[in-house]
């Protein structure tokens, strides 16, 4: 049985291999940490993953649902072309301020809009008044992640790329009888998936530096 740790320093080891140094992102992280913020976002070897599907994708609008401090917001605005914008949703008043000086010190601003509120409530303002998205990221509550998954079809272009972290939780997904609210969010989001027409999907294990997880990766017809 491989151990976490091999996990950790193998994903270290492609860090370091595959992925220049990046003082922006680095102080990005650091800024996270100074402001006392969670650090739950995607590792940086999912970040660049994040990013290279967007630039496969050639994805224009994207849409974020959970921004934390804004690393991932960072690499996905960089997978878009100048014109393009990222959408994100935070929840919290003030990791949306720490997420929006992050992207400017990172030279995103032009193309970030940080939207501060229940991700509930401006998935519908969007809707009304915002673009379709080619690339949407589910990554906030996951006990909502079944709403997500319905609004992320409303605002969805054909052919849109839609991703969602956290579907594993270290092999948690297949209890059936978690209590954990989470758990059972995500478990929700996965029979949606399994009777949705519109949604061709498929779910990716991953380990390394944050542990044992998940995304699931679905496009839409
Ligand atoms: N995508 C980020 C990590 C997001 S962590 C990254 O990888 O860098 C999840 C975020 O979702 C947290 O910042 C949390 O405050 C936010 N969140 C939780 N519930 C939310 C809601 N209902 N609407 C919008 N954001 C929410
Ligand atoms: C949690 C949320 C995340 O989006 C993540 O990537 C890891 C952990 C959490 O709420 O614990
Ligand atoms: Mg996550």
């Amino acid at each position: 049985m491989l151990t976490n740790n091999v996990w950790h320093d193998v994903d270290e080891y492609f860090f370091e291999k595959l992925i220049p140094v990046d003082k922006t992102l680095d102080n990005v992280l650091q800024t996270n940490k100074n402001a006392n913020i969670p650090e739950i976002d995607v590792s940086p070897t999912q970040g660049k993953l994040l990013y290279l599907l967007a630039k496969i994708k050639g994805a224009q609008n994207i849409l974020e649902i959970g921004t934390l401090g804004g690393y991932s917001s960072v690499w996905l605005a960089r997978a878009l072309p100048e014109t393009g914008k990222v959408y994100t949703l935070e929840i919290d008043p003030t990791y949306a301020e720490i997420a929006k000086q992050n992207i400017l010190q990172a030279g995103c601003g032009h193309k970030v809009e940080v939207i501060v509120g229940n991700a509930l409530d401006s998935l519908p303002i969007l809707k009304k008044s915002g673009p379709l998205f080619d690339f949407i990221f589910i990554d906030a509550d996951k006990p909502n992640n079944p709403q997500y998954l319905k609004w992320a079809l409303e605002l969805a272009n054909t052919g849109a790329l839609i991703i969602a972290d956290n579907v594993v939780r270290n092999g948690e997904v297949i209890d059936s009888k978690s209590e954990d609210e989470r758990v059972q969010g995500v478990r929700h989001f996965m029979d949606l998936l399994e009777q949705e027409p519109r949604i061709e999907a498929t779910a990716i294990q991953t380990v390394g530096i944050k542990g044992y997880d998940g995304f699931v990766l679905a496009t839409v017809k």
